[in-house]
């Protein structure tokens, strides 16, 4: 398939880039969250049907992208082009959850992925998820990388420890039995954020 948006950053395996109006039609979001697998510790997406989805492109992720280096990414297998899912590098204040996590500095970054299964066992979350935290060590206007997940998602957090986020505390969400956990990376002279 032809990638909509433009190409962000590379690694040896994945392209990521920005999403696009275009990619509602594709239905690579649909097909993704229509897994059960896939969202099993997230929860089942409020999105219906490719229009909704285009709305939600429109309205949550496009707007990211005044920022350069922040947005919702598609990630792309190379060679080859596969869609193999997506990364989040935003700004952790803009976390749905972000009262409940006590995400409310505006200097920290929430790290997030989500994978097609097909694509799960072989470090692409990891490899995506390195690049992305290099760029948050590099930039002084970052505070902390954060990032959480439901205890039981051990993948999820095995991730976040192989990309150098430490386990900070656990949390509760609304609408979930199990808890969360958050890790984070912080730059020196930093706290995780929420006491
Ligand atoms: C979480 C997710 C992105 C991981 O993708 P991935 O490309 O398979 O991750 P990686 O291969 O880079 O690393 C996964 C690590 O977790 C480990 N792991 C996987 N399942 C595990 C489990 N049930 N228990 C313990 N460790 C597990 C792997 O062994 C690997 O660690 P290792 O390299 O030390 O062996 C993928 O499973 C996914 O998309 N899940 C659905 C969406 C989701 O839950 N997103 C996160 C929301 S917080």
């Amino acid at each position: 398939m032809t990638p909509a948006g433009d190409s962000f950053l590379e690694t040896d395996r994945l392209t990521l880039r920005r999403f696009a109006d275009a990619d509602a039609d594709a239905a690579l979001l649909v097909d993704l969250d229509s897994d059960p697998e896939v969202i099993r510790y997230v929860g089942r997406s409020r999105l219906a049907a490719a229009e909704a989805y285009r709305e939600h492109i429109r309205n949550r992720f496009l707007p990211l992208y005044v920022h350069p280096a922040r947005g919702v990414f598609a990630a792309h297998e190379r060679p080859g082009g596969a869609f193999v899912g997506w990364f989040i590098f935003r700004p952790a204040s803009d976390y749905r959850f972000a009262a409940a996590a006590g995400w409310t500095r505006p200097t920290d970054v929430e790290l997030g992925y989500r994978l097609r299964r097909a694509a799960w066992g072989r470090g692409l979350a990891t490899e995506g998820s390195r690049a992305l935290v290099a760029l948050a060590d590099a930039d002084p206007g970052v505070t902390a990388v954060v990032a959480a997940a439901l205890v039981p998602n051990r993948a999820s957090t095995r991730v976040m420890e192989k990309c150098g986020l430490v386990r900070a505390r656990e949390f509760r969400l609304p609408g979930f039995d199990d808890p969360s956990v958050m890790y984070a990376r912080c730059k020196p002279g930093c706290d995780p954020p929420g006491g």
